[in-house]
């Protein structure tokens, strides 16, 4: 993949729906030319997962996502055996040596592909997503170690798969929990944080066809002054791209303190966050 400057990035980015900040372009420059995976982390809803999408849109390669989950492993991340076939041909050829069918059924034809050995085994390069990796616990996390280096898989029984083609990587964290150093100096780091008012306008109005620059602009201040208080759980850019298109059903042309309490749940997800955002907003953001 060659960008030609991060401005590049910018651009094609912005061209798919993405608005990036400049350290997002620069990164993402940086990862393609560096062949780098990149670790993405940051709250919840910022733009993680989609700037995977974006990418994958935006060089025509296919997204192949590993999702983590507390449990994950091997057999769901890079590959498990077809037991199930291996046991058809065992019994089909009982009358051959042991040795010939065991060399047999340990072959690629019985393998089956998950996520990290598929986007190693692609013959067109792609973007391999593996989300949301502090859900794994931290002895899972070895297992994308070798991925991540060498671009190969290891398989006892058959050996080394290398890349055919070298993916582009991008890791997400939420910050559950640290992750190992191992893992993190094998990737450029990259912080998401919310958006300053400017670029969460931008990315209102790309993403809500209809809304207006004064609705789109008064949401994104609405926004930023709630996120400044002591919450549970600040709203993120999923909740204000919600509440715009609330707004928009509900005819709304301009934000005053009857429809921010009206429609607060829409941006905050616990009744202590309503009520305390109530109190101390609700008189005083829209002048
Ligand atoms: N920079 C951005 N440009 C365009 N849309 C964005 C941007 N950041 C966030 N979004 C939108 O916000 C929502 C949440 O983004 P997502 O990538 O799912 O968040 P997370 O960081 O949790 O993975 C998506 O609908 C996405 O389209
Ligand atoms: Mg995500």
């Amino acid at each position: 993949m060659e960008f030609e400057s991060p401005q590049v990035v910018a651009d094609a980015l912005r061209s798919v729906g993405y608005l990036p900040n400049d350290r997002i372009a620069q990164v993402v420059f940086l990862a393609a030319r560096l062949d780098k995976p990149i670790l993405v982390e940051g709250p919840a809803g910022v733009g993680k997962t989609e700037l995977a999408k974006s990418l994958a849109r935006v060089t025509h390669r296919d997204l192949i996502r590993l999702q983590c989950y507390e449990g994950l492993d091997e057999s769901k991340a890079l590959y498990e055996w077809n037991y199930k076939k291996q046991l058809l041909r065992i019994q089909a050829d009982a009358d051959h040596d042991w040795e010939d069918i065991e060399h047999d059924i340990f072959s690629e034809e019985f393998l089956l592909a998950r996520p990290l050995l598929e986007a190693i085994r692609a013959e067109e390069p792609v973007i391999l997503l593996i989300d949301e990796v502090d859900r794994v616990e931290v002895e899972t996390e070895a297992l994308l170690l070798e991925i991540l280096s060498d671009f190969q898989v290891s398989i006892p029984e058959l050996g080394t798969i290398e890349a055919s083609s070298q993916p582009i990587v991008i890791l997400t964290s939420n910050n559950t929990r640290e992750l190992s150093e191992a893992l993190k100096r094998r990737c450029l780091f990259l912080h998401i944080d919310y958006p300053d008012p400017t670029r969460e306008q931008e990315i209102l109005t790309a993403r809500v066809p209809g809304l207006s620059e004064h609705l789109a602009s008064q949401i994104a201040k609405v926004a930023r002054s709630i996120r400044n208080l002591d919450l549970k759980k600040a709203p993120s850019v999923s909740e204000t791209i919600d509440w715009a298109r609330t707004l928009l059903v509900l005819s709304v042309e301009d934000v005053d303190e009857t429809i921010l309490g009206d429609t607060l749940h829409v941006l905050l997800k616990y009744q202590t966050d309503i009520e305390k955002t109530a109190k101390e907003l609700v008189s005083g953001v829209t002048d």
